[in-house]
């Protein structure tokens, strides 16, 4: 994915809505400067704050919806960096650069898509189905471990998409893991694949099952990033013929076995 006409941005904060479970939705006004038409799901931007030191990077996250203008993000909080973009209020001024790196490979007429995630992955397979032209077989796969992890339920069903959760203490949907709702849907006589993001324990698992079952897969990669747009190359991961690729720019998005999780 070219990043020749990628340039950080000024962007400001129009909302910060608490979703529960550590986690804020931020709409950010970034055009004319970033052109959110661009925008394919499984990309992403680096976004950083108004604060002088500590951290100094910016912080890699999916574009979750684009709407007149603004680009929406789902923000999980799990350190620094996290706490302080979570912590931002309306009007606020940030840094956005993107879009960024290989977007998922768009739904293939006759093809069911499965789309597997839970936590910070469901973002960038919300946006899939969300965007998935009409008359598209697209199901949505959303696991966590209670209801309260599940925070982008409300937005599913105002979609009207198709989806299925599970959670492991079973206080919403069925009682398991997501690779459990994965098993079950694919019994299915049709053509299918699965596109899966999410914490690498969970895509490995997503990827023998679909290796044994023959079904094409591809998953979307969290791997830390420091500059997001492949000089650095402190998001590499390994190919399993030899050498390394650039999660910024060869993914995130990779056919499960183009990489050795
Ligand atoms: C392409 C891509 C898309 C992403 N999309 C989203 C998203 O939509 N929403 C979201 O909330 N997060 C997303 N993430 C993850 C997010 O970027 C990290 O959680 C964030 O960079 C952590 O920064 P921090 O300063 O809060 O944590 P740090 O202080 O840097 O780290 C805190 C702890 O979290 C661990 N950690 C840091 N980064 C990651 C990571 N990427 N994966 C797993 N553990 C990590 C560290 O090892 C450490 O233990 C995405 C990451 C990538 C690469
Ligand atoms: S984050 Fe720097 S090369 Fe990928």
């Amino acid at each position: 994915m070219s990043t020749t006409n990628v340039a950080f941005v000024s962007a400001q904060v129009l909302a910060n809505e608490d979703l529960g479970a550590d986690c804020r939705l931020l709409r950010l006004a970034v055009e004319p400067e970033l052109d959110t038409s661009a925008v394919r799901p499984g990309q992403f931007v680096m976004v950083r704050g108004p604060w002088a030191h500590h951290p100094m990077l910016p912080r890699p996250f999916s574009v979750l919806d684009t709407a007149d203008g603004q680009l929406e993000i789902l923000v999980k909080v799990v350190g620094r960096g996290t706490t302080l973009i979570a912590g931002l209020h309306r009007g606020a001024s940030v840094t956005v650069l993107g879009p960024l790196g290989r977007p998922f490979p768009p739904p293939t007429p006759g093809v069911r898509d499965l789309l597997a995630g839970g936590g910070a992955g469901i973002p960038p397979l919300y946006l899939h189905a969300l965007r998935a032209p009409a008359g598209s077989a697209v199901e949505l796969l959303y696991g966590g471990r209670s209801a309260a992890d599940l925070v982008l339920v409300d937005r599913f069903a105002a979609a009207r998409l198709s989806w299925h959760c599970c959670t492991e203490d079973g206080s919403a949907g069925s009682k398991g893991r997501v690779t459990d709702l994965l098993e079950a849907q694919l019994d299915f006589p049709g053509d299918q694949r699965v596109l899966a993001c999410g914490p690498t324990p969970m895509l490995k698992a997503v990827a023998s099952l679909c290796e044994a079952r023959g079904v094409a897969c591809w998953i979307s990669l969290e791997t830390e990033m420091a500059c997001g747009i492949g000089i650095c190359r402190g998001c590499s991961v390994a190919h399993p013929e030899g050498g390394w690729r650039c999660t910024c720019t060869d993914g995130p998005v990779f056919e499960a076995g183009e990489v050795v999780l």
